[in-house]
């Protein structure tokens, strides 16, 4: 399946460990297209601030990191992990650090199409995307896979904990002033709390086959 026309774009949003980054990169190999996770410019930026024994919330600083911020930035093998998901969540609230990393979005999306996942991609970065997906599961559910995932990592940590960690994260990305995380009003929510990798797959492709059918595109 291929996609022509103006903006080829799929976006996808939704909370921390709802399985956006799964399945945006299944889409994207199944339709050819380039993947940005962009969870990562944020994770990134904060880890260029906690670099300089900063406070990631100081806005100044977390602005210029983020003008700084270069492809290498992105291949750094400590992007993940507590303290790289707190650095991420506190840089992501300065509007002034959200509006450095826009252009580099859009360029990524509009040179050749993309699948891009992550929280305002679908309000804020390209309000005209013709799919646009919000992928969420419930709170328990998503700690659940975290656990795992940190588990599979070789990373012990206690399940209460995660669980904490997911809300006081979720609590800062929907609640700040700029680009919270929020459904847009035209997505398409799928669920994934009773869902395995393959049914959110095909839940997501159902959506895409449709769009591309009744719009031509
Ligand atoms: O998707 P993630 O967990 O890797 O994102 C890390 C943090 O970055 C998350 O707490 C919210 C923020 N983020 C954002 O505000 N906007 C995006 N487009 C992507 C991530």
């Amino acid at each position: 399946m291929s996609q022509a026309g103006p903006l080829r774009v799929i976006a996808i949003d939704g909370p921390a460990a709802a399985g956006k980054g799964t399945l945006a990169r299944r889409l994207a190999a199944t339709l050819g297209l380039p993947y940005l996770d962009t969870g990562l410019l944020y994770r990134a930026v904060g880890r260029r601030v906690l670099d300089r024994g900063a406070d990631p919330r100081d806005a100044v600083l977390a602005e210029a990191e983020a003008k700084a911020l270069s492809a290498r930035d992105l291949e750094r093998g400590d992007l993940r992990g507590p303290e790289a998901d707190f650095a991420a969540s506190a840089v992501a609230a300065i509007p002034a650090v959200r509006a450095a990393l826009v252009a580099f979005q859009r360029r990524f999306g509009e040179e050749r199409g993309a699948v891009l996942d992550g929280r305002d991609i679908g309000t804020v970065i390209f309000p005209d995307a013709p799919v646009k997906l919000f992928v969420t599961a419930s709170v328990t559910e998503r700690a659940r896979r975290r656990h795992l995932e940190l588990l599979g990592r070789g990373i012990q940590a206690d399940p209460a904990q995660v669980e904490a960690e997911i809300r006081d994260r979720d609590a800062q990305d929907a609640n700040r002033p700029v680009a919270p995380l929020k459904p847009a009003p035209d997505a398409v929510t799928i669920d994934t709390t009773a869902l395995d990798a393959e049914q959110a797959f095909q839940a997501a492709i159902k959506v895409v086959e449709l769009t591309l059918y009744t719009t031509g595109r």
